[in-house]
């Protein structure tokens, strides 16, 4: 099968540009930059532009989203790879941990994973780095104290919050419910988790999609909003047992619990867009694997139930997950690019750990975009 990846690095105009400059300006000479996140064509590209800008880089992955031609692409290309598609959690630790192995100067962490651990194993030489998530954010701030380097947390640029986790994250959870299913989402009843800039999107991609959406949401602001989007808010009870899909999209953990489980119909299908896959506990239930990433769930009261990704963030589960559109994820690893060369060039100090993306940079990646379009037609 001919490859993807060279469309989808070809098609991020963002990185292109920025790649060239660093050609010049070498931002990460002599640096060694270590990364755990979705390797996937999209991160392909962000890591090859970070390469050209000096940078020696040691990747591990997420788990479950990890994509062997990917993989291979990286290798290719110069990339210490030492993640692999596995699905077990104690092979992805060991992962983690030959990436600090690596005592690298910067950390582009996806979830949290990498900077919590470091902090077990200090070393001298980590200057701060990146985090991409909420889930990753809220694991972190708590850490601030004993980080005391900038880490800089893309997820809370306005660009990411609606480019990529409203807009991008409500298609490619839609697409994916699609592409794995083959079920119309016409007239389904589809309830939704979490009414973030994630669940926004995802409602909104339903509802397009002529979906009968409802929403449970624990913030009665976040409900409100949802109730003036349109959606029906119902109560919890209500929302579950009607619900012919469900999915979660919270970044907090048991947001489904068994009892819950039992309040849905027979056939349910379960899907979780949150970063983690412990939204959904599934208690004792009994779990078959099925083709195509459809595990078939039988509660201990014999009910059957259908998970789709195996719990794990849909939209990128599988080896034939597209995940978030070229696009989106181009501005936000442009975004994520300029926030390691402000770590690495310390234009950013200690005071800015776990905080949001300096406006200047949002300015910066905005405006490069809307000439990129603009010249582009
Ligand atoms: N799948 C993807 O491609 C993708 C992309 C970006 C982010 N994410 C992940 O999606 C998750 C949500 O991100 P976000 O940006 O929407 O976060 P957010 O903080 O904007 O929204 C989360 C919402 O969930 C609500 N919530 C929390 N616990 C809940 C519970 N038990 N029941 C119902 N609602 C609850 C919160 O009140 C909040 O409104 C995170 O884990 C994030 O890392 C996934």
């Amino acid at each position: 099968m001919l490859s993807r990846i060279p469309w989808v690095v070809g098609s991020c105009g963002l990185l292109s540009a920025i790649g060239a400059e660093f050609d010049r300006t070498r931002p990460f000479a002599h640096m060694v930059i270590g990364t755990a996140i979705h390797l996937e064509p999209k991160t392909a590209a962000l890591l090859l532009t970070l390469r050209r800008g000096g940078a020696e880089i040691i990747a591990a992955g997420n788990l479950n989203s990890t994509q062997a031609e990917t993989v291979d692409y990286l290798r290719a290309h110069g990339v210490r790879v030492v993640g692999s598609t596995t699905t077990d959690h104690d092979t992805h630790l060991a992962e983690l941990e030959r990436v600090l192995d690596a005592e690298p100067h910067l950390l582009l962490d996806n979830g949290g994973e990498l900077f919590e651990r470091y902090l077990a194993r200090p070393y001298e030489r980590l200057l701060g780095g990146t985090e991409e998530t909420t889930s990753g954010r809220m694991r972190l701030e708590p850490l601030r104290a004993e980080l005391a380097r900038p880490v800089l947390v893309v997820n809370d640029s306005p660009i990411k919050q609606f480019a990529e986790n409203t807009r991008a994250v409500g298609l490619s959870v839609l697409e994916s419910f699609l592409r794995i299913t083959n079920r119309t989402p016409h007239g389904a009843r589809v309830t939704v988790l979490g009414y973030g800039a994630c669940g926004r999107g995802v409602a909104e991609c339903f509802r397009q999609a002529h979906a009968v959406v409802s929403v449970i949401e624990v913030d009665p602001v976040a409900r409100l909003r949802a109730h003036l989007d349109g959606f029906d808010v119902l109560d919890r009870a209500t929302a579950l047992s009607s619900a012919e899909v469900v999915v979660t999209v919270t970044g907090a953990r048991d947001v489904l619990l068994p009892e819950d489980l039992a309040l849905l119909k027979n056939d349910t299908i379960l899907a979780n867009a949150g970063h983690f896959p412990d939204e959904i506990n599934l208690g004792d239930a009994e779990v078959t694997p099925g083709a195509e990433g459809i595990d078939t769930v039988r509660l201990v009261d014999g009910k059957r139930l259908y998970l789709l990704g195996g719990g794990h963030m849909v939209n990128l589960a599988g080896p034939r997950a597209l995940g978030n559109s070229v696009e989106s994820m181009d501005l936000g690893f442009a975004l994520q690019s300029r926030c390691l060369e402000a770590v690495a060039t310390g234009a950013v100090g200690p005071d800015s750990c776990v905080v949001p993306v300096p406006t200047a940079i949002d300015e910066r990646v905005a405006t490069d975009y809307v000439a990129l379009r603009s010249t582009s037609v």
